[in-house]
């Protein structure tokens, strides 16, 4: 793999923060995408700096970024872009987003880069080469019990529509965990698994740009990546519990139980 790959991604990723910087706080034209889904003028603005990088860098590759849809070539090299994770947290002033940008190759994250300017913290990744917090290796925690850990989760946009269904692994996890944090980046929250400030998160429903980096970023930092039943995750939207490792099985155990009364008592 071309260190080139994790050095594009990189630029890329770091443009896009200095522009979310420069306009973190003040007043930025928000659209809504669904019910509570929102895109913001610097979510376009990211992805239009970020596009242009990789298109003169690498022009024969396919780009899929969440805001625009680009027409494709058909490479077997696809760059999946995320211009601003933590949208919602972006236009309320809550200082917790990134940039996250991964190269795919047939379908596989082999490099990748997830900014977040305002700790000025750029986590990479490079498949069989490990994962990096501003130069320094990465690696995930070994606790080996559910009790102990702090576990991060995060809520897709249907929330309100199924919140039964959102809520029951939710309820049942934070029953079995030391904590559990929800914090509206899941690139950031699949970065902090890989660096051990968490032993696992998962999600019932992340889209590519979610998680293309940040799930190369857990594997390369020695964690573990599943679905909730232990199949592979595919490129996406899908469910992903992404781990340290020895609680995986724990965790994958807490989040398929039956909560039946949980149910009754939230309908
Ligand atoms: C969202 C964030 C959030 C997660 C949602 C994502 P966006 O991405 O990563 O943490 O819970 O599922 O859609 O909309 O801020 O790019
Ligand atoms: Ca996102
Ligand atoms: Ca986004």
């Amino acid at each position: 793999m071309s260190w080139r790959y994790v050095a594009v991604a990189t630029e890329a990723a770091v443009r896009a923060g200095a522009i979310q910087l420069e306009h973190y706080g003040q007043d930025v034209k928000v659209e809504k995408k669904g019910e509570i889904d929102l895109v913001t003028e610097v979510d376009h603005a990211c992805e239009a700096a970020i596009v242009e990088i990789l298109r003169a860098r690498f022009p024969d590759h396919d780009i899929l970024t969440e805001e625009a849809d680009l027409e494709r070539k058909g490479s077997p090299y696809v760059w999946i872009v995320d211009p601003l994770d933590g949208t919602t947290n972006f236009a309320h002033s809550y200082p917790m987003f990134c940039a996250s940008i991964a190269l795919t190759l047939d379908g596989e994250s082999v490099a990748g880069a997830i900014f977040d300017p305002i700790r000025d913290e750029l986590f990479t990744a490079e498949k069989g080469a490990g994962a990096h917090l501003n130069g320094e290796r990465l690696k995930v925690t070994t606790e080996d019990r559910l009790l102990q850990s702090l576990i991060i989760t995060g809520f897709p946009y249907d929330l309100h529509e199924k919140l039964v269904e959102r809520l029951t692994p939710f309820i049942r996890v934070m029953g079995r965990a030391r904590a559990v944090r929800r914090a509206g980046s899941a690139a950031i929250d699949l970065s902090y698994v890989a660096a051990g400030r968490a032993d696992g998160f998962w999600e019932a429903v992340l889209k590519p740009w979610d998680m293309a980096a940040g799930r190369l970023m857990v594997e390369e930092a020695g964690g573990r990546v599943t679905r909730f039943d232990g199949s592979t995750v595919s490129v996406g939207p899908d469910q992903i519990v992404a781990t340290n490792g020895p609680i995986h099985d724990e965790l994958l155990a807490a989040l398929r139980e039956e909560l039946r009364e949980v149910e009754t008592a939230l309908v």
